[in-house]
């Protein structure tokens, strides 16, 4: 199934949910993407009809300018302009902030229509046919995708999801440990404003604040790894066995960038030099496939004391490299350690780009 030869012809994506936060980031790096077109750009009837540069002036949140050629493209309705949207596109990246039931019918609709769709939003996440991926993680979880199309009666769409942004700093690295076997991890996220879709100027309450609560934030960071790092079993995933999360989920005042602290305890306790080791080490399934979105590095390790530190540290490759440090002897767990990644790079549109990216590659995406 794999796509070859050189990409002659882009593939014709749209973003439902354009002018969001996640929006927002994907127009800003689907901009010269060699493989992908924006073709369209969706979002609510209130923003539909008007030009995208009108749509997102004085909401324009990236410190990147908006580019060129989407200032003066027309926003569609996701829903009113559905035919539309769904013939000018191959692939949509679903980053809708609305009611679950809502979001789930209509990336329903689109992959019914023969649209490859690829979503942020948490609605499909734990529908039983639906892969949820980090590409350097559970790639081989994509085969879902043959039973999914199968039992639906799709022939060409079908709906793949990212993971929650709080979990995308932690997961790798209890990932890259696994021959270990992490049984029990409890962990504490302080998590960016621009994860809840915000900057200061729309949320000045978060200047000098913390706030200890983050709704159904804590329950998807306990739950989605078990799916994520969980076996492919005929046509569905089997949840992650022995293992347990704890999490705290807490919003501080940061741009962008979710930081983990996490303990855990192993059945097989490494050694310092293993983990080290382990994460060097790690075979990374994407590195022979010059995806354009793959980082170089999936996880650093510093093995400074105050590092990694979310200012200096959330754009490593491009905002997709996870960074790690402070791995530490645990009085009560084995280890504990500190971890970082950008939420709406890798936690959010890169994360979700880089699937695209893999399915294009893998031949699943069917462009006619
Ligand atoms: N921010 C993050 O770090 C992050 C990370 C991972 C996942 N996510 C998930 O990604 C999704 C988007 O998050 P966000 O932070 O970008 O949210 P956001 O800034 O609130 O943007 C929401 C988008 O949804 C559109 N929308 C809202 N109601 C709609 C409706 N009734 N019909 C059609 N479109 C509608 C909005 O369009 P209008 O502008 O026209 O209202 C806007 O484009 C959410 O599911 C979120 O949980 C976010």
């Amino acid at each position: 199934m794999e796509a070859k030869g050189k990409v002659v012809h882009k593939v014709r994506v749209g973003i439902l949910g354009a002018t969001g936060m996640v929006g927002q980031r994907f127009v800003s790096m689907l901009h010269n993407h060699p493989w992908f077109e924006v073709a369209c750009l969706a979002a609510s009837a209130r923003s539909a009809g008007i030009t995208y540069g009108q749509a997102v002036e004085g909401r324009w949140k990236l410190k990147k300018a908006i580019p060129e050629e989407v200032k003066e493209m027309n926003i569609l309705d996701v829903e009113s302009d559905f035919d539309i949207v769904a013939k000018s596109v191959n692939l949509v990246f679903s980053a809708l902030n609305m009611d679950k039931e809502r979001v789930k019918r209509i990336e329903e609709r689109y992959a019914e229509k023969g649209v490859a769709v690829v979503s942020n939003n948490s609605s499909n996440r734990w529908t039983s046919d639906i892969p949820m991926v980090i590409p350097e993680i559970n790639p081989d979880h994509l085969r879902l995708i043959e039973p999914q199309r199968k039992k639906r009666g799709w022939s060409k769409g079908f709906i793949v999801v990212k993971p929650n942004c709080s979990l995308q700093s932690y997961v790798p690295v209890l990932h890259v440990l696994r021959k270990f076997k992490p049984r029990l991890v409890e962990v504490t996220t302080l998590q960016a404003i621009s994860g809840s879709g915000k900057t200061f100027a729309d949320w000045p309450e978060m200047v000098d604040n913390v706030i200890p609560f983050i709704s159904g934030e804590e329950e998807k960071t306990e739950r989605e790894p078990l799916k994520i790092l969980g076996d492919l079993v005929e046509d569905r995933i089997k949840e992650a066995e022995n293992l347990q999360i704890s999490a705290t989920c807490i919003r501080v005042p940061v741009t962008d960038g979710h930081m983990a602290s996490v303990s855990v305890k192993f059945e097989n306790k490494p050694t310092f030099g293993e983990i080290v080791e382990a994460i060097h080490n790690f075979n990374n399934p994407l590195s022979e496939m010059n995806l354009p979105s793959s980082p170089k590095q999936f996880i650093k390790y510093f093995f400074e004391d105050d590092r990694p530190q979310t200012d200096l540290d959330r754009d490593l490759g491009e905002g997709m490299t996870v960074s790690c440090g402070r791995f530490r002897e645990d009085p009560f767990f084995d280890w504990k350690f500190v971890s970082l990644s950008h939420n709406t790079i890798r936690g959010a549109a890169g994360g979700a780009i880089l699937i695209a990216e893999l399915l294009y590659k893998k031949g699943y995406l069917i462009i006619s």
